[in-house]
């Protein structure tokens, strides 16, 4: 008999046929939101979850899917997952690593050049019909070249978002729990910075941190003082690693100059006083979302899954100690 794998989400037809050879596969291509219950439901009687980080997989699900070996996040990010509660129950967890790296770098990028030039604010002011000619300060904006990028987090993402920084002569500082090779840094032209130097010198702050409880607000209100008021803050990797409300608070009052901003607390419920404000840009979690990255990732997750449950040691498996 075939594993019987719960996809909680739409995934594309070549993942679904690939998972069809190897599982009997219930998935949600209708692809609404799976709420705890409905998805415990689903998930009870199952071997695997091919999940993505709109499902809650925690204690209370785990104690009702006893079958369960294996949950493969469609996602990098796993703070979804009780990773520790899975471990507790020798259920193996999966990420996608890797295959996202350069289209989040982009949309970093993406982020940093709309907030710098005001492209969204701008784009609003044709469509309402405002524009009447050119002049002088129209819309004016602050430069990328030869500014300074700071990046907390220096995993393989900030690098790739430091790689393009070396396009535009920009100066590099990063801060990261440990310091990246010597030869890293010299190929980024990246110079290792505390926390507070890093704040106070950069005029793009780019997070590319996990959200874990230790950096639950990682940028809040004293960070944000502690910025230029010229800087712009950029936020693509998690909800909650910056406190939303001190944020919104910095904005208004000038405190930095702009933010663009693809995660939020509470997604997708953004804090309203996002909506109110012209200095930010807004996107709805898309740092990942090109046609061939997510494939990638879809298909990165369905062959995790296939590795654990036919007894090998997945490829890409967070808690590796479940193999001794
Ligand atoms: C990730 O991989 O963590 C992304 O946020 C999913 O789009």
């Amino acid at each position: 008999m075939k594993p019987k794998v719960l996809v909680t989400r739409e995934v594309f037809s070549e993942t679904l046929a690939y998972l069809n050879s190897h599982f009997d596969i219930e998935s949600n291509q209708e692809d609404y939101i799976l709420e705890p219950d409905a998805l415990i439901e689903r998930a009870r009687d199952k071997d695997g979850i091919i999940c993505c980080l709109t499902d809650l997989i925690d204690k209370r699900l785990l104690a009702h899917c006893p079958r369960l070996k294996i949950v493969a996040n469609i996602a990098v990010g796993y703070n979804n997952i009780d990773l520790a509660a899975c471990s507790a129950r020798s259920v193996m967890v999966t990420n996608t690593p890797g295959v996202l790296d350069e289209s989040t770098a982009d949309l970093a990028w993406a982020l940093m050049l709309s907030a710098a030039r005001r492209v969204t604010e701008a784009q609003s002011y044709v469509d309402a019909g405002l524009w009447k000619g050119w002049h002088m300060r129209q819309l004016l904006g602050v430069d990328i070249h030869h500014a300074t990028l700071g990046i907390f987090g220096m995993g393989r993402i900030g690098q790739a978002i430091a790689r393009r920084a070396l396009g535009f002569s920009m100066r590099v500082i990063y801060h990261n729990r440990t310091r990246v090779d010597a030869e890293i840094e010299r190929r980024l032209n990246a110079a290792y910075a505390s926390k507070d130097e890093l704040l106070a010198q950069a005029d793009f702050v780019v997070l590319q941190l996990p959200y874990t409880p230790q950096t639950h607000h990682f940028i809040g209100a004293m960070e944000l003082d502690k910025m230029k008021a010229s800087a712009i803050l950029v936020n693509s990797t998690r909800g909650g690693v910056v406190d939303d409300a001190a944020l919104i608070a910095a904005l208004k009052a000038g405190t930095i100059r702009a933010a663009g901003l693809d995660v939020f607390e509470n997604e997708p419920q953004i804090n309203t006083g996002f909506l109110e404000l012209k200095n930010v840009v807004l996107l709805p979690h898309i740092g990942s979302s090109t046609e061939v990255t997510r494939r990638a990732m879809a298909m990165l997750a369905a062959r995790n899954a296939v590795a654990g449950l036919s007894g090998a040691i997945p490829p890409n498996l967070l808690n590796p100690n479940l193999f001794g």
